[in-house]
């Protein structure tokens, strides 16, 4: 689907909050608008938060608007497609139709909601909004035969690569790992992601008691679906909410009881409570103050301590280094599309570039911020290749005092899959059953162990 022109109403006008379930589908078809409109560069948790304030939503509706947009998000090839078959002129330029019409289809295709609530809400929405009020009948209209059609709709939703991911991010991946791989990526995409935790200690007891099951590679993965913060050990910060693929990189540095370790880019701080959890003194950096504040509210609920400082990585002075640093660097995150799919939608190849570049420099000071004899682990949510392999490669080449430790199959649990030719991790939303329906997969990963020469 093409970037949508500007057609936004800057200010969505009132709507009556005594009727239930109308202010979070408000909060979803604005916060949809945004992303598909100019404001491309948004994530979705961004757009939600902008477009509930002033809707004083409730935690539940609040949940609801989050579930549509993602659902919205997840399948919107398949959604547009569905919608231009059934409107005479195509899709709407306006984009706060079009997000009023996707939301809706949404809610009647993908989620449990009652096809009138999701069809007569969104008819009173577009009745509220004095640019689209004439356009309410066809609101309705379509989303009526939406329901009507809706077996058919299911039963032609098929190839998700050609059809539910942009052409350039398929284009990509068929080129990097093959057609017959980025179709199971694709597939994947549409079942979204489960909930892993990693466990400080017992990882045994925590199981039986969360019901989950253990992953070989070292978490545990809970089927429900429920409110993390009311699940037992919680409060007592036995485990920590984290894809048992973004566990991965804190179990290649491997850090040891009392070694200095730099966590450069450690922000909400998953991996901060593993260096620390593992017995490290670890040095915590971001440069965003508000992601350092969660990072330290984690830290406090879990118990565990690190050095916290808020400072961009590249300005960090250089003569104290660090026994290990891991560099978990800002990307594109497209590996992460099972749990945030707007981003297959809102980034771009320039983002990729721009990205890679920085990823660059952070990754040459990590560097340089790594003893003689030191590990360094280099690691991205990305699929693309600028942002893994070809990262190292360049890096390995200007930069000879550095070697690759290639990881073997026993540091990620025997599965061979996991490693690349290289002896890297690049883990895909395809790994471990993902896209065979029996709520598998992993979030894509890559990794990269490299060691300073003496
Ligand atoms: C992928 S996230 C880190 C996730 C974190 N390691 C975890 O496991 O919870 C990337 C982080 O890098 C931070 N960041 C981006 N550029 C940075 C820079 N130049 N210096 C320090 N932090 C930076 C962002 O604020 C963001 O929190």
């Amino acid at each position: 689907m093409a970037p949508r022109p500007t057609h936004r109403n800057p200010t969505p006008p009132p709507i009556d909050p005594s009727i239930p379930g109308l202010a979070a589908r408000r909060a979803a078809a604005t916060a949809v608008a945004t992303l598909l409109g100019p404001a491309r560069g948004l994530a979705l948790e961004d757009a939600l938060a902008q477009s509930g304030r002033g809707l004083n939503l409730e935690p539940g509706d609040a949940a609801l608007a989050r579930a549509i947009a993602t659902a919205s998000f997840r399948r919107l090839g398949f959604l547009t497609a569905a919608l231009e078959e059934r409107l005479r002129d195509g899709l709407p330029q306006k984009t706060d139709l079009l997000a009023l019409l996707v939301t809706g289809s949404a809610q009647i295709l993908d989620l449990a909601v009652a096809d009138h609530a999701a069809v007569d809400l969104s008819v009173r929405l577009a009745k509220a909004d004095p640019q689209l009020t004439h356009l309410a009948p066809l609101v309705n209209a379509v989303l009526r035969r939406i329901v009507r059609e809706r077996d058919d709709i299911r039963a032609a939703e098929s190839d998700p690569l050609a059809r539910n991911t942009p052409d350039w991010l398929a284009k990509r991946w068929i080129a990097t790992y093959g057609e017959e791989a980025a179709q199971k990526i694709a597939a994947a995409h549409l079942e979204g992601a489960a909930l892993d935790v990693t466990v400080r200690d017992d990882a045994e007891a925590w199981a039986e008691k969360l019901g989950g099951r253990r992953l070989a590679l070292g978490s545990l993965r809970l089927e429900g679906r429920e409110a993390v913060a009311g699940l037992p050990g919680y409060d007592e910060g036995a485990w920590w909410v984290q894809d048992a693929a973004a566990a991965l990189p804190v179990r290649l540095l491997a850090p040891q009881p009392g070694e200095r370790v730099a966590d450069l880019c450690a922000a909400p701080g998953g991996k901060t409570a593993q260096v620390a959890a593992a017995g490290a003194h670890v040095t915590a950096v971001d440069r965003s103050a508000a992601r350092l504040e969660r990072l330290q509210r984690n830290l406090e609920r879990l118990k565990l301590s690190a050095e916290i400082v808020t400072a961009d990585a590249l300005d960090l002075p250089e003569d104290k280094p660090f026994d290990a640093v891991l560099l978990d660097a800002p990307c594109s995150a497209t590996g992460t599309i099972r749990r945030h799919p707007d981003v297959a939608w809102t980034k771009s190849e320039a983002d990729i570039i721009r990205l890679a570049g920085l990823q660059r420099r952070l990754l040459d000071k990590a560097a340089r911020l790594t003893i003689p004899g030191g590990r360094l682990v280099y690691c991205t949510c990305s699929l693309e290749p600028e942002e893994g392999p070809t990262q190292i490669a360049d890096f390995l080449a200007r930069n000879g005092e550095f070697e690759r430790l290639p990881l073997d199959s026993e540091r990620v649990g025997g599965h061979a899959e996991l490693i690349d030719p290289n002896g890297d991790l690049r883990t895909l939303p395809s790994h471990l059953g993902g896209g065979s329906g029996r709520g598998g997969g992993l979030d894509g990963f890559f990794g990269s162990l490299l060691r300073r020469r003496v």
